[in-house]
């Protein structure tokens, strides 16, 4: 078990400066001190210990204005590959979010690339070379596309993500989510990417929108309340109302916790949910998913 921790006493900060020089300038024959900046007194330090407060990874986030940015990432080379590092980023994503900021801004080493692609940055362009070999380019991540969401926004961009990564045509449909209350869960659909010959959306992918959402209710839930499991759908009854003509948005609610809580016991639990799809302001479409979790 590995928690994300603020250094607070002199000698956690020590410690944290020290393990970002190991990993980030001592490679480099840097002497100690040069893994420190001007910016360190106002910064937001964050680290990772493991169950014997080992240090495994250090991250900071600087903020200025709506904009901030993340440096001095690493993990210890042990503990790479099993999620520290984007653990980190989010750990780091939520204090700029709880700040008010917009955009995060970072140059990353090239072959850091693809992990921050992964955590959701875009590269914008060259950036600086450091000790005339390490090669970085520039990458930002926007926040305001969840900047809305009232409760959770860092898990609700973790599962927009997941949905991108592992239901490629999730993302082809344009579904984003848009709002997260604790019991309340919404998406919105993109309307061309999904219309049919009558150019109106696609019956097929109202349905993979409204079972989507019920999908993402539950995860949502199962995530804040510490569990575990497997979201399968074992039925799902549609009735079509009217053309979705406008955008499409899809909204389930319900409080689950007293419900998904045998999956702690090792039991399989089921759940039946209601989404409704609407037309702009117009009820289009009434759904009921009947989901099936099974424990890890
Ligand atoms: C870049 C760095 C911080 C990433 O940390 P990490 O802990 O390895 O990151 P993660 O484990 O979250 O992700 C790394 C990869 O493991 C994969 N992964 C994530 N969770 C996993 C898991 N549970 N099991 C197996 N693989 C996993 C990810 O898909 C990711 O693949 P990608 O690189 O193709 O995106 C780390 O490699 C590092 O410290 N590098 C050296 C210093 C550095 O370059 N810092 C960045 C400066 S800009």
């Amino acid at each position: 078990m590995y928690r994300v921790v603020t250094p607070q006493t002199e000698a956690e900060l020590e410690a944290y400066y020290q393990l970002r020089w190991q990993l980030l300038r001592k490679p480099w024959q840097q002497p100690l001190g040069s893994e420190r900046d001007e910016f360190d007194e106002y910064a937001h330090h964050r680290m990772m210990v493991d169950n014997n407060g080992n240090l495994v990874a250090v991250g900071r986030l600087y903020v200025s204005g709506d904009e901030a940015q993340i440096r001095f990432m690493a993990v210890v080379p042990d503990c790479r590959d099993q999620g520290l590092g984007t653990r980190m980023v989010q750990a780091l994503e939520q204090v700029a979010r709880q700040l008010g900021v917009r955009r995060l801004v970072m140059n990353a080493r090239e072959e850091a690339v693809p992990f921050y692609g992964r955590c959701g940055f875009t590269v914008v362009g060259e950036g600086p070379i450091s000790f005339g070999k390490i090669p970085h380019r520039q990458m930002i991540k926007a926040l305001t596309s969840i900047h809305q969401i009232r409760h959770r926004p860092e898990l609700c961009d973790e599962l927009q993500r997941q949905w991108h990564r592992r239901i490629p045509i999730s993302e082809k449909m344009g579904i984003k989510i848009i709002q997260y209350t604790g019991s309340r869960f919404k998406t919105k659909g993109n309307l061309t990417a999904n219309l049919n010959m009558h150019e109106s959306m696609f019956a097929g992918s109202i349905y993979s929108q409204c079972a989507l959402t019920g999908w993402g209710l539950i995860w949502m839930q199962m995530q804040e309340f510490g569990l575990s499991g497997d979201i399968v759908q074992g039925s799902g009854d549609i009735k079509f109302m009217t053309p979705v003509w406008d955008e499409p948005t899809a909204e389930v609610q319900g409080r689950l916790r007293e419900r998904l809580m045998p999956l702690q016991a090792g039991e399989r639990v089921r759940i039946e949910l209601n989404v409704t799809l609407y037309s702009g302001e117009q009820k289009a479409a009434s759904f009921t998913g009947r989901y099936v979790i099974l424990p890890h």
